[in-house]
């Protein structure tokens, strides 16, 4: 294990080249210079609307587009105060300065670990190696994880912390939302939702000499019900309705919310899970830090029955969250692909 070589490490090098692991085939390069204009728009929800009576309907409206459409919004006025979102980073950019030795002390390439530090996606079984290290851990109910959390840098479980409570708070209230606009009861996995999981997964992507030749993290949806995404500078990129690559804009304030396979299976196919990647850049050091949602591990989710009718069968078969994730682990068949299995 003292072999591993990070992202980071290679950027300290001040290379010109990547290293040939890195380099992606010619067909899975992110093509920077090519600017899609899309039918598409990648919509900013001002979720303070929401309280407007005169706003609420058309705000829904939006929501709903988005999530049929992409799986993909932006949100402000979510209640997050920047300067936690600002802190949650400013914790993500000393985690990734400590020195490799304090940063070892968590690598893993055992996807089950409840922390674990890595680079590219698993530096073991990856082929392809992908710019990017992270550090990942559970954060709900917090005070059943914080003691794994990184004790250096010192302030990491405070400035963490906070931003994982006040995102998880942010989380209840945009699934009672999702629900709502799918016609269900908003109570509806009320039980699930809470005992849910929550992984904080931080990731640094460090400037790259050849930013057209590889990628942070290759394309692929998120497993859980939502992800709630923050990056520090744009390198995010979704998947529209034609296939073409968007690059998600940085707003100051926001968050990203994307929804993951779980709602796709629970809305039968109404909602999409969105299909995503990081790209890399040659100038700056771009962190992102993910919040990943996920409805109770041993609850069977299927397509909701109220929104099935003759009509309208179910699409998906039924799955609880444990199983996927071993069939993930096991299958290990991230790049490009999803696993929900459709009938
Ligand atoms: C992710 O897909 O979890 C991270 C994407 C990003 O860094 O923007
Ligand atoms: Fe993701």
């Amino acid at each position: 294990t003292s072999k591993l070589v990070s992202a980071m490490t290679l950027t300290k090098l001040g290379l010109t080249h990547v290293p040939q692991r890195y380099v992606l085939p010619s067909s899975q390069r992110p093509n920077l210079d090519h600017i899609v204009h899309s039918s598409t728009s990648l919509p900013i929800i001002d979720l303070s609307n929401l309280q407007n009576p005169s706003l609420r309907s058309h705000t829904l409206d939006e929501i709903q587009m988005a999530c049929k459409e992409v799986g993909f919004f932006q949100v402000i006025n979510h209640g997050i105060p920047l300067s936690v979102m600002n802190d949650a980073l400013d914790a993500t950019t000393e985690f990734f300065n400590l020195p490799m030795e304090e940063k070892m002390v968590y690598l893993s390439d055992n996807v089950h670990e409840l922390i674990r530090y890595g680079t590219s996606l698993n530096h073991v079984r990856d082929e392809c190696y992908f710019w990017r290290d992270f550090i990942k851990h559970y954060s709900h109910p917090i005070s059943d994880w914080i003691h794994l959390w990184p004790s250096n840098p010192p302030t990491y479980k405070e400035k963490m912390g906070s931003y994982a409570k006040v995102v998880q708070v942010l989380q209840k209230q945009l699934m009672k939302v999702l629900l709502e606009i799918l016609g269900l009861n908003p109570n509806y996995l009320q039980n699930e939702i809470e005992k849910g999981s929550q992984v904080l997964v931080a990731n640094c992507y460090p400037e790259c000499p050849e930013p057209d030749i590889t990628l942070g993290m290759p394309p692929h949806s998120d497993y859980g019900s939502i992800t709630i995404l923050l990056q520090s500078s744009p390198g995010l990129q979704v998947m529209d309705y034609n296939k073409n690559w968007l690059s998600v804009p940085v707003v100051e304030g926001a968050l990203i919310v994307q929804l993951g396979d779980q709602m796709e299976v629970m809305s039968n196919g109404k909602y999409k899970s969105a299909m995503h990647r990081a790209t890399v850049n040659s100038h700056k050091k771009r962190l992102s830090i993910a919040s990943l949602h996920s409805l109770a591990l041993e609850k069977k989710i299927g397509p909701a029955e109220n929104l099935l009718d003759k009509e309208h069968p179910a699409s998906y078969k039924e799955f609880s969250f444990k199983d996927y994730l071993d069939y993930i682990s096991n299958n290990y068949i991230l790049k490009g692909e999803r696993f929900i299995d459709t009938l």
